[in-house]
């Protein structure tokens, strides 16, 4: 039987505003996508998903969405996104869009009719409570209170993010059609999916209760940890609502659902939905981000996830995003290969992030160059995220090939080096290690579809099984830099295939 696609893909992720800039305005956009799709379909990955191009205020970089379905100027036109569609379609590849349901920008007309009046029928605020404070203790998790007062109409609005970013009311029948037709404006037009944006924040409890202190919190971490959110998010009646996404990516053949869910096992499982109430078909796994890089703790991490899959739940792996610091930066550069190859033979759909390919590093921006507003926000906790954003540096042209103008972000500071062109040239670069690496997962169904199995694990080393219609690889990581040695001779190797 044929695999959906979605489940031999690899997905690669592009942070539109730095991958290619086509008119010099520093920030990257489709048709510089379209330019570099070469590039892409060489790499050897399936799908691309790119992060918000929808018109915005900009406040989050697109997270802050003023219309569902048009694209912003700065990126390019509809007319643009449809040449990119078709691009990608002729190469092989499939296209997965950002959604961002949960909430809108505060310049969306909707929000601007809401705000105007209390008797609006978009309207949904709240009165502040007894004291005049706002009507529960819910936090931002971008820093201070998720509820916004409005001096002239004496009541408060509700945003998870920014004040910039008010939440949408899905329990509001009329909210969900509007925003499942957005949707399908984009299906129709050729996606093939959709990313959907802190899909576990869509549902509130609908009293609206305090959430207790987190018991773990300790001074230093982020000021949203401080409560535990268990009625802000991931409340029971998402999966309601998710069905009702799901709905629509089945009116047409071969399309993609997948969440993003920052979430333990038990509850990350539970996004697949059950019988008749489907879910999505992958609830982003991030836990590779989050979880320490030892033998030890990734072969937990692997049998943990494995076990708390429900049946017929297909696995996936994200290592990066441009949320979190780089992986070349999390566990050094000299291990950021092994990462690689850990993303790329763990079962399940791989999540890759634009320029990881390179062993691109985490960015440090000067105070002046800022423009994370979590980092503006709450500073100094390293929350911000400008530093895994910058653009991606093409070759030893000015601005490494990312513009003809002044990129919106500095490049890496080994951009001279570490670029696409000098990799590409050196046969031991992480390009190249990266090309043989997804080559070697489309040749071989056991990587595609294989099943899993611990081999052997110590303080160093982490080898396990994955295995297909007979066919046996076994995939051995050594997390030192001494030789493998003894660890490989128990192992009992065959021929290798890839070091
Ligand atoms: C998601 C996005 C992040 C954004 C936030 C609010 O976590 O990945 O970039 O800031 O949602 O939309």
């Amino acid at each position: 039987m044929t695999q959906p696609w979605w489940k031999t893909a690899v997905i690669y992720q592009v942070y539109p505003r730095s991958f290619q800039d086509s008119n010099g305005d520093g920030v990257g956009d489709l048709i510089g996508i379209l330019q570099r799709l070469d590039y892409l379909a060489t790499l050897g990955i399936d799908a691309i998903w790119i992060s918000p191009f929808y018109p915005s205020p900009m406040v989050d970089f697109g997270y802050d969405v003023a219309n569902y379905t048009d694209v912003d100027p700065l990126f390019g036109t509809l007319a643009d996104f449809d040449a990119l569609v078709d691009a990608v379609h002729a190469k092989g590849l499939k296209l997965i869009m950002d959604f961002v349901p949960n909430h809108t920008s505060s310049v969306h007309p909707w929000f601007l009719e809401a705000r105007a009046s209390r008797q609006n029928p978009k309207r949904d605020w709240k009165d502040p409570a007894p004291d005049g404070g706002p009507p529960n203790n819910w936090l931002s998790v971008f820093g201070g209170s998720a509820w916004e007062f409005d001096p002239r109409t004496e009541q408060y609005y509700y945003h998870a993010f920014l004040s910039a970013q008010p939440d949408l009311n899905w329990a509001n029948p009329a909210v969900r059609r509007a925003m499942l037709e957005a949707m399908r404006f984009w299906l129709d037009r050729g996606v093939d999916g959709f990313r959907i944006d802190v899909i576990y924040h869509l549902a509130k409890d609908p009293q609206f209760r305090d959430e207790p202190p987190n018991p773990r919190f300790e001074p230093g971490m982020e000021p949203y940890q401080s409560l535990e959110h268990i009625y802000s998010a991931d409340q029971p009646h998402v999966h309601d609502y998710i069905a009702q996404m799901r709905a629509v990516i089945d009116e047409k053949p071969n399309r993609v659902l997948i969440g993003e869910t920052y979430l333990p096992f038990d509850r990350l499982a539970l996004y697949y939905g059950k019988a008749g109430q489907p879910g999505v078909h992958l609830p982003f796994n991030f836990h590779l981000i989050t979880t320490p890089f030892t033998p030890r703790a990734i072969a937990t991490l692997i049998a943990d996830y494995e076990h708390s899959l429900p049946p017929g739940a297909w696995p996936n792996w994200v290592i990066g995003n441009h949320d979190r610091s780089r992986i070349a930066s999390r566990v050094g550069i000299a291990r950021a290969k092994l990462a690689g190859m850990l993303l790329l033979s763990l079962r399940g759909t791989p999540t890759h992030y634009y320029g990881d390919e390179l062993g691109l590093s985490d960015v440090s921006i000067p105070p002046a160059f800022v423009q994370d507003p979590w980092e503006i926000n709450v500073p100094g906790l390293g929350l911000g995220r400008d530093p895994e954003r910058t653009p991606m540096p093409w070759d030893r042209s000015p601005q490494a090939g990312f513009t003809r103008g002044l990129p919106w972000l500095p490049l890496n500071p080994d951009w001279p080096t570490r670029n696409v062109a000098a990799e590409d040239a050196d046969p031991n670069s992480m390009l190249n290690f990266y090309r043989r690496m997804l080559a070697l997962r489309r040749a071989e169904p056991a990587l595609q579809c294989g099943s899993w199995q611990l081999v052997s694990v110590d303080d160093a080393h982490l080898a396990f099984a994955r295995e297909e219609a007979g066919r046996r690889l076994i995939i051995a990581l050594n997390f030192e830099s001494a030789a493998l040695g003894v660890f490989a001779e128990k192992l009992n190797l065959g021929p290798l295939i890839l070091s």
